[in-house]
């Protein structure tokens, strides 16, 4: 089968794999019709996690079940379904509670598995023709209908960047009526955006820097906050000020909260500085985030950051180790939820919202390709150049000759 694989930084190989089989009783074979390109995908691309050359990368993933091992129950060939990008086992002490976001038992070295991901696990990846499902009766998402049909494009949204945006609004708490800043117009941060809007915010914020990132923040019905023009976190304050309606039902004490009720970092380490985008600086959005949060407010982080970070300038950031200002923190009395999405816990939901015609978040993807395309489109997505902002690989041929 061909994959594509790490070969280096800033160098991904379509390569020739051997097409992977069932290993054990309780897993799947899944055939991939749509597997995506991910923000996480471009820390391993940029050599900045411990991905060891060789690996097949990938891990927003779905298609049609090939096969499945003996013990495989619900779960039949012919099935179309849609992969949690975390691997869980189902029965461990927090896959009962859900939270396999957490898993104990998928990866040796720290709670957490997920295919084709620096640090967690061996799994397989599935930028590739096939992939391997472990524990594939809680592993997949069973879908309606059939490959390329209306809703690929949103399914395969599924396995990553809706939940994840998603969870970036439970984390925040946003609800009903309140106001919500959003740091990164990338797939998370836009998703993050159309959820809040689903829950009903009344106000929601998406600060970046690239044009046709902001414009989709403006088409799915949110406000775009160019940094470029100046403080993001001051933009906010200004253009709240001068919403006359908000500004006519003050009481006092309430110029205080002249920042939004919840904010979502979906930025993370490899954060551009405001002043100079040319320069990283991993916490700049996170400082943005403690300014932009009112008092006994909300923060969600579902940006990444982690170690050991081989890229890094200096030796505590190698770490993940960063100065922040907990002061200000502490005294605002926020509530800070953060990590890896759960997608199990509300991927059933989400695809309902898409079957239903309550969302559409395929309104992001922004490039179809081919396999053979792939190393161009990370280079392209790395640089956020023309317009890239969500690419799927399309398995068509292959999808073709199995009908
Ligand atoms: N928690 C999870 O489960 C989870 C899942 C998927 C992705 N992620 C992480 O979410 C983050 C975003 O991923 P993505 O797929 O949206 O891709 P992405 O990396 O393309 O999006 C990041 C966006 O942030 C913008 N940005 C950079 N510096 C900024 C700043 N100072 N202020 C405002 N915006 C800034 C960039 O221009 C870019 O548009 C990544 O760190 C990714 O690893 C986390
Ligand atoms: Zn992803
Ligand atoms: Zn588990």
């Amino acid at each position: 089968m061909k994959a594509v694989v790490y070969e280096g930084e800033n160098r991904m190989r379509v390569s020739e794999q051997q097409d992977p089989s069932v290993a054990g009783p309780e897993d799947a074979l899944l055939r991939v019709t749509t597997s995506a390109i991910c923000g996480s995908d471009l820390h391993m691309y940029e050599g900045r996690t411990a991905l060891p050359p060789g690996r097949v990368v990938g891990h927003e993933i779905m298609g049609v079940i090939e096969r499945v091992g003996d013990a495989v129950t619900s779960i039949r060939p012919g099935d179309r379904v849609v992969l949690p990008f975390n691997i869980a086992c189902g029965f461990c002490y927090n896959c009962h509670r859900g939270l396999t976001n957490m898993c104990l038992t998928m990866n040796e070295q720290k709670a957490h598995a997920a295919y084709g991901y620096a640090g967690m696990g061996p799994y397989g990846g599935g930028q590739a023709e096939y992939v391997v499902v472990p524990h594939a009766d809680f592993n997949c998402l069973k879908l309606p209908g059939t490959p390329f049909d209306q809703w690929e494009e949103d399914f395969v949204l599924l396995a990553d960047v809706f939940p994840t945006g998603f969870y970036g609004t439970e984390l925040a708490q946003v609800q009903a009526g309140r106001s919500v800043g959003i740091f990164g117009a990338g797939p998370v941060g836009l998703m993050a955006a159309m959820s809040a809007l689903i829950r009903g915010a009344s106000e929601v914020y998406v600060v970046d820097f690239v044009p046709e990132r902001l414009e989709k923040v403006k088409e799915i019905g949110a406000t775009p906050i160019d940094a470029r023009d100046g403080d993001p976190v001051e933009q906010i304050f200004d253009l709240r000020s001068r919403i006359s309606g908000l500004r006519g039902r003050l009481r006092p004490g309430e110029e205080k909260l002249k920042g939004v009720e919840c904010v979502i970092d979906a930025v993370g380490y490899q954060a551009r500085d405001d002043r100079d985008y040319g320069r990283e600086n991993p916490t700049q959005v996170l400082d943005n985030v403690i300014r932009l949060v009112n008092p006994a407010g909300h923060v969600g982080i579902v940006g990444v950051y982690l170690a050991p970070d081989p890229g890094a300038k200096t030796d505590e950031a190698k770490r993940g180790v960063f100065a922040l200002p907990m002061a200000e923190l502490f005294d605002k009395a926020v509530t800070v939820g953060m990590g890896q999405c759960p997608v199990k816990l509300y991927n059933e939901y989400l695809r309902d919202l898409i079957i239903m015609g309550r969302a559409k978040p395929s309104r992001i993807v922004s490039h179809r390709i081919r396999i053979d395309q792939a190393p161009e489109a990370y280079e392209k997505f790395d640089r956020r150049a023309d317009g890239y902002t969500k690419v799927l690989i399309q398995f068509k041929d292959r999808a073709a000759r199995a009908a």
